[in-house]
């Protein structure tokens, strides 16, 4: 992208690959120079540049479904669910169907109110994966379609074969949060990470960061990431990497 293309986005060429028995995963994120990537109340919401906010808009163009942890739900994860802009893009690149909207949620307790619901033009009921023993909040089941895989916790795997495969889901983003984020790179599930440094520094003392489980990696397991691309527009960098250690895609 160059300052001569404003309404771009950094990633609108990039050539993903497909996944057969689970869709080729990307996680798309930014942080602050020291790592944050919130901060500590809504004030500090967007963390980010224009240019990272077009192009975070944008990179759904490439994508059959957009996935989110339970808990980014409440942070206007629906404000850019569909747009002409995107529709245009998507006809352009012949998919014809807008990206499929998935939450997963271990409890299921999930406000049916949330605004993700409640995109009366969006083509499409939002998909909540819960496990076989969530209790289910009253009202969700009329404002999304529920899925049902695992038993005491979502089985992120068997969610990603059932989307591939009764789902045609070919390709997948996984915008946050960092929990999930987690749990999606332990189980082997995603193949790029792309994340955005946006220039400024919040400081707080332990601030939330892109990937959070429940104890650190041991030093000898550290996750390994390959450097692909990096790009910068004005003063924000965005870099891609792959995941090595992915699982297989055939
Ligand atoms: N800077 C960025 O790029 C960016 C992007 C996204 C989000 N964020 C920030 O990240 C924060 C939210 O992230 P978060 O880490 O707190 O939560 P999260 O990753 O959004 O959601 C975690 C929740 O996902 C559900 N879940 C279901 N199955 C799971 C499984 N197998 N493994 C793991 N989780 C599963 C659980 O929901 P239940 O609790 O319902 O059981 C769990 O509590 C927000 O503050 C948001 O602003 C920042």
């Amino acid at each position: 992208m160059s300052e001569q293309d404003p309404a771009g986005g950094v990633y609108d060429d990039l050539e993903l690959p497909s996944g057969t028995w689970r869709p080729y995963t990307a996680i798309q994120m930014v942080m602050t120079v020291d790592g944050a990537i919130k901060g500590p109340t809504d004030d500090y919401w967007p963390i980010s540049l224009e240019a990272d906010q077009r192009t975070f808009r944008r990179f759904r163009i490439h994508f059959d479904a957009v996935l989110h942890g339970a808990r980014t739900l409440g942070m206007r994860i629906d404000r850019y669910m569909w747009s002409e802009e995107l529709q245009r893009e998507r006809r352009r690149r012949g998919l014809r169907e807008p990206p499929l909207f998935i939450v997963v949620s271990n409890t299921g307790q999930i406000d049916p109110k949330d605004r993700v619901f409640q995109r009366r033009s969006y083509p499409m009921a939002p998909l909540v994966a819960v496990p076989e023993v969530a209790e289910v909040t009253e009202g969700l089941s009329a404002v999304a379609e529920i899925v049902r895989i695992g038993n005491e916790r979502v089985d992120l795997e068997g969610l990603m074969r059932y989307l591939a495969a009764e789902r045609g889901v070919r390709r997948l983003v996984c915008e946050g949060g960092a929990i999930l984020n987690y749990h999606m790179l332990a189980a082997g599930l995603v193949d790029e990470f792309f994340i955005t440094v946006t220039p400024s520094i919040i400081g707080e003392p332990r601030p939330r960061t892109a990937v959070e489980g429940p104890a650190a990696l041991p030093s000898d397991r550290l996750q390994q990431l390959e450097l692909v691309t990096t790009a910068t527009h004005g003063d924000e960098v965005f870099l891609r990497y792959r995941v090595r250690g992915a699982r297989p895609l055939a």
